[in-house]
């Protein structure tokens, strides 16, 4: 079916993707309301697609002191692995990133629940489970995406980071939240208050390198 009456136009769209970037530094000096940020994820998560609409994409919200706590969570797991690994200088570097996720307001750490793949894939058994745990991989990074874009669209500043990969961290993140077993961590997106500029488009391969078109 052809949606013709969208109030929405694709250069709209264009220019709100265009305008999402990686922001550093954010403060948790935010105007945005909690019930806003929330609002958005509910709206982001009852929207977006997957594959047979299996829904295997999970959502922890943590706000303000929430946040921090969040961080205090990965940072004390963090620490003996970068302590053996790098050292006092290594523990040092990566602490101080810690905390500068930690200054910002808040983090949407976006989960998969490993038993939505396994009831869509009973379906499907025919075919090897890691198609569809590909394609839960791909629905997931489409939420992050989107959540990313529409928080920077409220003004706020964000990145997104893959901090659980510390051995020790996901654990620590999940007994600290009451996170389920069959949840996996897959991304943070932390965001808070614009400290500067948004900044400017990192450089891109050519479309001639990068897109085929026939026509
Ligand atoms: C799949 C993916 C994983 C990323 N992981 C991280 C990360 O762990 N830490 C980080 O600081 N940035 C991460 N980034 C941000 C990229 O470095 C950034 O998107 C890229 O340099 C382009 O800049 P832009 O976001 O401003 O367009 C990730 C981006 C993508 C798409």
């Amino acid at each position: 079916m052809t949606v013709s009456n969208s109030s929405v136009k694709s250069s709209a769209y264009l220019e709100a993707v265009k305008y999402r970037r990686t922001v550093y530094g954010v403060n948790d000096d935010v105007s945005v309301s909690d019930d806003r940020i929330i609002e958005i994820v509910n709206e982001v998560i009852q929207t977006l697609p997957s594959s047979w609409n299996m829904q295997s994409t999970r959502i922890l919200v943590t706000l303000g002191k929430e946040h921090k706590r969040f961080w205090d969570a990965v940072i004390a797991a963090a620490k003996p692995f970068f302590l053996e690994k790098q050292g006092g200088e290594g523990w040092k570097r990566n602490e101080n990133r810690f905390k500068s996720f930690q200054a910002a307001y808040g983090t949407i750490s976006v989960f998969e629940d490993h038993s939505a793949i396994e009831k869509l894939h009973e379906r499907f058994s025919h075919f090897p489970i890691t198609v569809f745990e590909g394609f839960a991989e791909h629905s997931n990074a489409m939420h992050q995406i989107t959540l990313w874009t529409a928080l920077e669209l409220e003004g706020l500043g964000a990145s997104l980071q893959h901090s659980h990969f510390v051995p020790g961290v996901e654990d620590s993140i999940k007994s600290t939240f009451s996170i389920p077993s069959t949840w996996s961590i897959k991304a943070q997106i932390i965001f808070g208050g614009l400290s500067g500029e948004m900044p400017t488009v990192p450089g891109k391969e050519s479309v001639s390198t990068t897109v085929k078109v026939y026509k």
